[in-house]
């Protein structure tokens, strides 16, 4: 490169300007690899099954590992976990923690590691196994990534959204300060382990919850699975999906692989424009102030809505596929609209995105059904608009119901 190209280039950045800094210094470079497993494994708990064992007992014989469950999976399965690490002769210290998005605070966190400390939980040969929702699977994956600044751990995700999302990434995380996962890492399990049998259990309100992160999936990348969305829409039970016949686990599978491939090449979010952050511009803003509480699928759900009439009145979506989207999320009673879903609280939220996509809205919408575009000059009337679109359909929609059942 020529000198007054050099010059040319460092007159764009002010920092170049500025003299070289005097004394020493040392420029370190390291790579860290990551690798973790996520299985799909029908009868975990099944006593014959060795694949829970393999995970949790690591190389030594005999074994101990710290299981953290969440309360309510506790009362549901320990029997059958007991039952389970008896036979493969694990020791298992228990700790039973809440699981409610009010428990995910760093206390909860903290007394997780004070249950490695007592135990004197092994650094590297002893695992700590994550078993419940999201939450709880958040509040051990930060509690493993800060004891000695690290030790391995397993996830066994229980509901649908752990399944599909929380238990699959590499992220960990609590509330803090009136904001969702404000103090967090990026810690990868050594292997997630998802068995929908635990899904029997669930209510049909968490059903819908993890199935609006699946519509987000089908939205921006996958369009067979919008189809086969469509066609299961009434079928989708706790009990089809822990059934798991082939049009659900194909569902569950390729909303899995889906969120995994958009997740590997960025595990670290150096990328802000992330196509799994669609509907999760708007969203946090109306999780925070919905009252009474919404779910975060359900409040996903809202700001997909928004989404979808922002797409189509720019063209990016046709009228029909934007029916289809809208019709969707209806069919699994997920909200469309919610009263604090105001213009006003839109530009805010968008505000606050902004700031957390480092200066740039980097809005995703969906081009066509299946794909993407990230646009970063979404105006207060278009808001205002869309606002409005959905209303209109959403009104419409009633109508149509209300007329097929006179
Ligand atoms: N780390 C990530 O990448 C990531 C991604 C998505 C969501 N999350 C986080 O996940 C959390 C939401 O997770 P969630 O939707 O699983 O909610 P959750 O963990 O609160 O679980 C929902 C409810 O289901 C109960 N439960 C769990 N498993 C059950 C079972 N098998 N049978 C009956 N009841 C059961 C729990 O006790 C709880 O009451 C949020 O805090 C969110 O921030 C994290
Ligand atoms: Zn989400």
């Amino acid at each position: 490169m020529s000198g007054t190209e050099i010059s040319r280039l460092a007159g764009l950045n002010p920092v170049a300007d500025l003299p070289k800094p005097p004394g020493l210094y040392w420029n370190v470079r390291a790579k860290q690899p990551v690798a973790y497993s996520v299985s799909m494994v029908r009868g975990l708990l099944d006593i014959e099954n060795p694949t829970l064992a393999r995970a949790c007992a690591g190389q030594r014989r005999p074994s101990r590992c710290l299981l953290v469950v969440d309360a309510v999976v506790d009362g549901l399965y320990r029997k059958r976990f007991a039952e389970y690490f008896d036979h493969w002769q694990i020791e298992v210290t228990w700790q039973v923690i809440q699981g409610d998005e009010e428990s995910k605070y760093l206390e909860q966190a903290v007394r997780v590691t004070e249950a490695m400390s007592q135990m004197g939980l092994l650094r590297r040969a002893e695992k700590v196994v994550a078993v419940g929702g999201g939450v709880v699977l958040d509040i051990v994956g930060f509690a493993a990534s800060m004891y000695r600044r690290g030790v391995p751990y397993v996830r066994i995700p229980t509901t649908l959204v752990g399944q599909i999302d929380a238990g699959i990434g590499v992220k960990t995380g609590i509330n803090h300060g009136h904001h969702k996962n404000r103090l967090g890492s990026y810690f990868a399990p050594e292997t997630t382990l998802i068995d929908p049998d635990f899904l029997r259990t669930i209510d049909t309100r968490h059903v819908a919850n993890g199935i609006a992160e699946i519509i987000k999936m089908a939205l921006v990348k996958d369009a067979v699975l919008f189809d086969l969305l469509e066609a299961t829409v009434g079928s989708i039970t706790p009990d089809t999906l822990a059934g798991c016949g082939s049009a659900v686990s194909e569902v569950l599978s390729r909303s899995i692989s889906g969120m995994l491939d958009e997740l590997e090449p960025n595990l670290w979010e150096q990328v802000l424009e992330r196509s799994v952050d669609y509907g999760h511009t708007f969203s946090p803003s109306l999780e925070l102030l919905a009252d009474p509480p919404l779910l975060h699928g359900e409040a996903v759900a809202v700001d997909m809505a928004i989404c979808l009439g922002l797409a189509h009145l720019r063209g990016h979506l046709s009228k029909r596929d934007t029916d289809r989207a809208l019709k969707l999320l209806q069919g699994f009673h997920l909200p469309i609209s919610h009263p604090v879903f105001t213009q006003e609280l839109l530009e805010k939220a968008l505000a606050d995105a902004v700031k957390h996509r480092d200066g740039l809205q980097r809005v995703p919408l969906t081009r066509g059904i299946g794909s993407v575009v990230f646009v970063n000059d979404l105006t207060p009337e278009e808001l205002a608009r869309a606002l409005e679109f959905v209303d209109f359909w959403k009104a419409t929609s009633d109508d149509e119901l209300d007329g097929a059942a006179v």
